[in-house]
């Protein structure tokens, strides 16, 4: 089995991320003491992965109340169930707007809310609906890695049925993806990538194809990174490159993470996707989207309703590298040296950090519950059986 990278380790009390602004030259852990610490992280994509920085805000809440507890002295929002519901849903609302795309984030300081609701309505005093929450926060987590596992390997099995299917043997596939959505991205294992690591663990993988998914580089820094710990047989291209790779390489999938899928499968994930769906279609080749359940958004009928985000102008006009020695920034934190590849004053970019994938594009949606695909001459899916 092989063993992967994390975004995330708490031991001792102390919870902590890799910061992946610098990644893959430095390694360097930074601990998340606040929820405004977890807060910057998200914005600021210090952690990013839709999965993962639900089970960072989970866990900054967990470590909050924890502290609070512990605390010799209980804090004023301590003194009433009212004042603890009030403070408690301010510091979910306000987590909650760290990045809006990624539907997993609102999953989870919902699920937080509604446990809230409940253990109030059953009556509990303030320590004891404190507790219940560090519990479900720490379960938010811990169930990442599972259930990754799970729709890893129903994503697998089922490409490999269709390329059978298709006239192939099944073995030494070629799967292409794009961003990162491995154990970065994730608690653990990840989910696109964790079809390809499956696809490798049981040995019907040739190689794995990504994207350098620009301009944050997830695929050249994090996925590179990932498949080289992994010893995945690896490809890296640039995203102008899809097409050729479909002409001249025989490719027998795409697996592709999301950050929400509306009821009707309409998937939002990286900048790039959707021109990497519209050529596997153009070229037969099976367009797989991996995620878990809280990534389904039910109350989304379509794409068009996905909000967004668009990230600042200078993130599109400089690359992250080693060429310089690591430096300090404005603000005399510790950043990976970058380069400006733009001229200075550039004054219009267009840099969306995520693009929407229409169901009529997309052959299966896995969630840990099983795959999906459409009716023959349907457009859209019918995701009921597997959320
Ligand atoms: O902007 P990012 O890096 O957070 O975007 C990440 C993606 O688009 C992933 O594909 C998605 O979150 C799924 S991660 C398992």
């Amino acid at each position: 089995m092989v063993t992967g990278l994390t975004s995330i380790r708490t031991s001792e009390g102390k919870l902590e991320i890799v910061n992946q602004l610098l990644l893959p030259h430095t390694v360097e852990f930074i601990e998340i003491k606040t929820i405004d610490d977890a807060y910057d992280a998200i914005k600021s994509m210090k952690i990013r992965g839709a999965p993962a920085i639900a089970s960072l805000a989970a866990l900054a809440v967990a470590g909050y109340l924890t502290k609070a507890l512990e605390s010799p002295t209980a804090p004023v929002w301590f003194e009433s169930t009212a004042a603890f519901k009030e403070h408690t849903e301010a510091i979910l609302a306000h987590l909650f707007t760290a990045r809006p795309t990624a539907v997993n984030l609102g999953a989870a300081t919902r699920r937080l809310s509604k446990k809230l609701a409940a253990l109030i309505e059953a009556g509990k005093d303030v320590r004891a609906i404190a507790q219940g929450l560090i519990a479900e926060a720490k379960e938010i987590d811990a169930e990442d890695v599972g259930r990754n596992k799970l729709m890893a390997k129903w994503g697998a099995e089922w490409l490999v049925e269709q390329v059978k299917n298709a006239g192939g043997s099944g073995d030494n596939l070629n799967v292409m993806t794009v961003c990162n959505t491995g154990s970065l991205a994730t608690s653990g294992y990840g989910t696109a990538l964790g079809l390809i690591t499956h696809l490798h663990e049981t040995g019907k993988l040739q190689r794995a194809f990504f994207t350098q998914s620009t301009p944050y580089h997830q695929g050249s820094r994090l996925t590179a990174f990932e498949l080289q710990s992994l010893k995945i047989p690896s490809t890296m291209l640039c995203d102008s490159m899809v097409g050729s790779l479909f002409q001249h390489h025989q490719i027998h999938g795409i697996a592709v993470g999301a950050d929400r899928i509306a009821r009707n499968g309409d998937t939002a994930n990286k900048i790039g996707t959707y021109n990497a769906a519209v050529l596997a279609a153009r070229h037969g080749i099976p367009f797989i989207v991996v995620a878990p359940v809280s990534t389904v958004d039910l109350e989304i009928a379509d794409g068009s309703s996905i909000p967004i985000e668009q990230r600042p102008a200078i993130e599109a006009c400089l690359v992250r590298g080693a060429l310089f020695p690591t430096v300090l920034n404005a603000d005399g934190v510790k950043e990976q040296a970058t380069v400006m590849v733009t001229p200075e004053g550039l004054e219009g970019v267009y840099n969306p950090s995520f693009d929407v994938t229409p169901a009529s594009l997309i052959t299966a949606i896995v969630t840990e519950k099983g795959v999906a695909v459409k009716k023959a001459g349907e457009d859209a899916f019918d995701l009921t059986p597997i959320v």
